[in-house]
């Protein structure tokens, strides 16, 4: 064999091996930015969150009309298979008066849903937030009985969890009901609806109407700071109740607005071992990691705010601020798969770091406590999801489904 005979097919035979080569990688069409330590998970940018976690649980997120009009459409598809509607069955938005009901958006949602196999959690069936303030008052202005609220409350439940009977596969039945103070016999909130009721049966009557209008829907009771200790303790106390009550419920909503250092795991794994003890199930219906952290020390040489605290100034989303996000989310990510055997539901609240709910709230705007509004702050963007703002994936991302 001469020289030239030999190049050619050393040269052919190089050039086989790069084609088979650049093959494998197509196929297995790495992302540069995936993380690399100790990978088990076969990353493939064609699956999404939904796929890595078939296994394991649903993944959702809150929808609004805006997400499923916009391009966030194509990324919920691709990612979820599950969704809320941020607001659209709110009680306030859904039923603004007693004959009015605003069935457009949620409807939509419904359609979008169903037409894409993708389940659907009904939020919420009785909150103090977004109220349909209409049943408050009686018929001639008067502060309304107890008897005609939960009437009300039972027409609407009928009407909306009845109108999406079979459609919807769980319902946060009542929304925040528990007191955050610290004083440990303070368990509930005392809302318009606790004041009226002189108590708290307006809950365990949201559940049975609750049931009744949708029996195979699973019921949920949803709330915030779940896993801080005194009010672990008192949801802890009030699904008691409604367990020896024998009243229908399936399981706690922990909505999971968190912090890059709350929870610590060991108070969410405290939270996850109460409540399934009692038997239920746990859904994480909110999730977000905000990047604003509260500060009360005074920055020198700056004048202390309204409250005595100061905001804290805060540079952004740092690379540290990234990394800790990322060990807050793969602590808690970790945490759910070994429990996924309680755990039937893991929702982000907002789609991507584009449009959070927790932007630039702080500064004196409202917005409810899940939200941290009462503690002063710099008012800046919360960066709290896996997707940023240009809706790409984030280390965060990669942190999950890296496992
Ligand atoms: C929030 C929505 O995201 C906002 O758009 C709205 O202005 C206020 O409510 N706990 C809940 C959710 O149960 O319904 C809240 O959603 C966030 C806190």
């Amino acid at each position: 064999m001469d020289f030239s005979t030999v190049a050619k097919k050393a040269s052919s035979g190089l050039l086989f091996l790069t084609i088979a080569l650049m093959a494998l990688s197509f196929v297995q069409c790495t992302p540069k930015h995936q993380v690399t330590s100790s990978t088990t998970t076969l990353i493939n940018p064609d699956k999404g969150l939904k796929d890595y976690y078939r296994d394991y649980f649903p993944i959702g997120v809150a929808v609004s009309m805006a997400s499923l009009h916009g391009p966030d459409s194509a990324l919920i598809v691709k990612e979820f298979n599950s969704v809320t509607p941020e607001n659209d069955m709110k009680m306030g938005p859904i039923h603004p008066s007693e004959n009015v009901y605003n069935w457009k958006n949620a409807d939509e949602i419904v359609d979008f849903a169903t037409s894409h196999h993708i389940k659907i959690r009904g939020h919420n069936l009785c909150w103090h937030n977004q109220e349909a303030a209409w049943m408050f008052k009686g018929p001639n202005g008067e502060p309304v009985t107890k008897e005609l609220l939960l009437q009300r409350l039972k027409n609407h439940i009928f009407t909306v969890a009845g109108r999406y009977k079979g459609k919807i596969y769980a319902w946060d039945v009542v929304n925040e009901a528990v007191d955050d103070g610290d004083d440990t016999t303070q368990i509930y909130r005392k809302s318009n609806w606790y004041k009226i009721c002189n108590g708290p049966d307006f809950i365990e009557a949201a559940f049975r109407y609750a049931h009744e209008a949708d029996p195979d829907a699973k019921l949920y009771y949803n709330d915030y700071n779940s896993e801080h200790p005194v009010k672990r303790e008192k949801i802890y106390k009030l699904l008691k109740k409604l367990i020896e009550d024998h009243v229908p419920i399936d399981g706690v909503g922990m909505q999971a607005h968190w912090k890059l250092n709350d929870p610590s795991p060991n108070d969410l794994r405290k939270a996850l071992d109460e409540v399934t003890s009692l038997g239920l199930k746990v859904q994480f219906t909110e999730m977000d990691i905000t990047i604003r952290l509260p500060k009360s020390t005074p920055a020198p040489g700056t004048a202390p705010a309204a409250g005595g605290a100061m905001p804290t100034p805060e540079a952004g989303y740092t690379p540290e601020v990234e990394a800790k996000q990322i060990a807050q989310y793969k602590m808690a990510f970790d945490i759910f798969r070994q429990y996924r055997h309680f755990i039937t539901n893991v929702t982000f609240w907002n789609v991507s770091d584009r449009s959070s709910w927790l932007d630039w709230r702080g500064g004196g705007l409202t917005g409810g406590a899940a939200a941290g509004v009462n503690t002063p702050r710099e008012v800046r963007k919360a960066y709290p999801l896996l997707f940023d703002e240009n809706r790409q994936r984030k280390k965060a991302y990669w942190s999950v489904v890296n496992f």
